[in-house]
């Protein structure tokens, strides 16, 4: 049994014990009412005894969630029995009871953000954030794309000002120059947050996306650490059998740079529709920090190296939920959403 069957019914019992207790009408019906939810062999205790054939942590979600709707139910009864003394002169009939709450839960992209952060923080990472709306001088030129260069293209967004150049940030890597220039290294950083990009929404691509960034940046960083990093962070994300891939690609922010790709989780390497028959899944663009981006923030480019990521979070919610469409993060329908918390 699900988490998600296991709500109904809970969801169930609750929703018909407020039903049938508004239209009680003396003591003994009251009595009854007790007898059948809350009494010992009454309906919540046959939820509850459920749960000792379930998985361990579905236990102790549901054992709260009955717990809760327990507690809820017994104050409707005390509520119920304390004012059918004076019913009868009485206008306002407080017996009857509120309106069933039903907690909040945090979106599936908010699920897998904090699975992510966690990660990095594990090894030492700082969180840092920036602005959505950024200039194209932390957007283009201090990342070593100036103007009239043919990489902007991969980055075409929304402008905000054109004359003025302001512009929705198409990916995070800003983040890195805003930070660098306010801290002196070492640093090791990650930042979320919202994209913008001038795509046609379809089943993978969405105008309004999230990102997550990190670099680290030190004497001495090489390639290795990069790849130490993003593979225990993959082994983490997705297991310790998922292997990585490190291909070469092109940034003008980082040289060397790289994508990163691992096994893909759903055919585990032998080629399926998911992964075109690769057997691989590209998941990041990653390389070692331009000297060109030192400059710009005025670090020591021939004391410090460093490396940095980007990576697109729905992607990466995509293959760890195994969701078929990006367009469902977006649609605020309930029914997918309850099904990741
Ligand atoms: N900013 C790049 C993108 O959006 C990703 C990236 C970040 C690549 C940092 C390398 C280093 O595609």
């Amino acid at each position: 049994m699900d988490l998600k069957i296991l709500r109904e019914k809970i969801d169930g019992v609750y929703r018909n014990a407020l039903k049938e207790i508004e239209s009680i009408k003396d003591e003994a019906e009251l009595e009854n009412w007790k007898v059948k939810y809350l009494g010992r062999k009454g309906e919540i205790k046959r939820i509850f005894s459920l749960l000792p054939g379930l998985a361990e942590d579905l236990k102790k979600e549901a054992g709260s969630m009955l717990n809760e709707v327990k507690n809820k139910l017994s104050g409707t009864y005390e509520n119920a029995r304390n004012s059918s003394g004076g019913g009868e002169k009485e206008e306002v009939n407080l017996s009857f009871p509120g309106k069933p709450v039903f907690p909040g839960y945090l979106h599936p992209i908010s699920v897998v953000t904090r699975q992510m952060t966690g990660i990095f923080e594990k090894l030492g990472f700082g969180i840092a954030t920036g602005p959505e709306v950024e200039t194209s001088y932390y957007n283009f030129e201090a990342l070593n794309i100036p103007e009239g260069h043919p990489a902007r293209d991969a980055w075409d967004t929304f402008y905000i000002n054109e004359a003025e150049r302001i512009l929705l940030r198409p990916h995070t890597s800003p983040v890195q120059i805003r930070t660098m220039e306010k801290t002196s290294p070492p640093l090791r950083v990650v930042s979320v947050g919202k994209c913008f990009r001038r795509d046609a929404v379809d089943a993978t691509h969405s105008p309004v996306f999230h990102q997550m960034e990190g670099f680290m940046v030190d004497r001495d960083i090489n390639f290795s650490h990069l790849k130490g990093v993003l593979t225990y962070f993959i082994n983490q994300m997705f297991g310790e059998k998922v292997g990585v891939k490190f291909t070469p690609s092109y940034f003008p922010f980082t040289e060397p740079s790289a994508e990163l790709s691992m096994t893909c989780i759903v055919c585990k390497g032998k080629g399926c529709s998911v992964c075109k028959s690769s057997g691989f899944i590209e998941v990041l663009g990653c390389g070692m920090i331009h000297p060109e981006v030192f400059r710009n923030v005025g670090y020591d480019a021939g004391k410090y190296s460093g490396f940095a990521f980007g990576m697109g979070i729905e992607r990466m919610a995509i293959i760890k939920l195994g969701i078929t469409d990006i367009r469902y993060f977006y649609q605020n329908n309930m029914r997918f959403i309850e099904q990741f918390i």
